[in-house]
């Protein structure tokens, strides 16, 4: 039997080929299906999930090479009663995601970068998100969101304007 630490948990994986890479095991052992596949081969940044809180592509990591690295994935970010962490809550007041399909590995890699640099440059958001790709193009509503998360500017205000309006912009 083995074991993994997941989101502060330790969860029984049972027996399993240890050259599985972790994302299988995440969605298809553990249910885990908020990390996506996106390309299998280290270049869509959709699987992505924290190893010690640095962000890594879990399917290019064989779950035998993992011993008791605390992994994290987006279901772990948001705290027991359901409140968001400041990325998670900066992507929905600015309303990021448009499939949604590359969300989860987008706000792992952001929430990574503003751990160990809460105050990131231009430059330094585009290094850190460059290996995340998004075929809807969302990169602006990105980029917006980790500078709201990181407290530079304020949060657009349509989204709860349209809200109140009863609509959406
Ligand atoms: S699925 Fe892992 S990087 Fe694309
Ligand atoms: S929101 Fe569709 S791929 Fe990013």
């Amino acid at each position: 039997m083995a074991t993994l630490q997941i989101n502060g948990q330790t969860l029984d994986i049972g027996t399993i080929d240890p050259s599985t890479p972790l994302l299988w095991v995440l969605r298809d052992t553990l249910g885990l299906v908020g990390t996506k596949y996106g390309c299998g081969i280290a270049q869509c940044g959709a699987c992505t999930v924290h190893l010690n809180g640095a962000p890594v592509r879990s399917c290019q990591i064989p779950v035998g090479n993992l011993t008791n690295e605390a992994i994290t994935t987006i279901e772990g970010l948001a705290a027991a009663d359901g409140s968001l962490t400041k990325v998670q809550a900066a992507w929905v007041a600015e309303d990021v995601p448009q499939c949604g399909y590359c969300q989860a590995g987008q706000i792992m890699s952001a929430t990574a970068l503003l751990q160990r640099n809460p105050n990131p440059t231009d430059a330094d958001i585009d290094a850190a998100m460059s290996g995340n790709l998004c075929r809807c193009a969302t990169y602006t509503r990105i980029k917006r969101a980790i500078k709201v998360a990181a407290g530079q500017q304020p949060a657009t205000a349509f989204y709860n304007a349209a809200a109140v309006n009863g609509e959406r912009a």
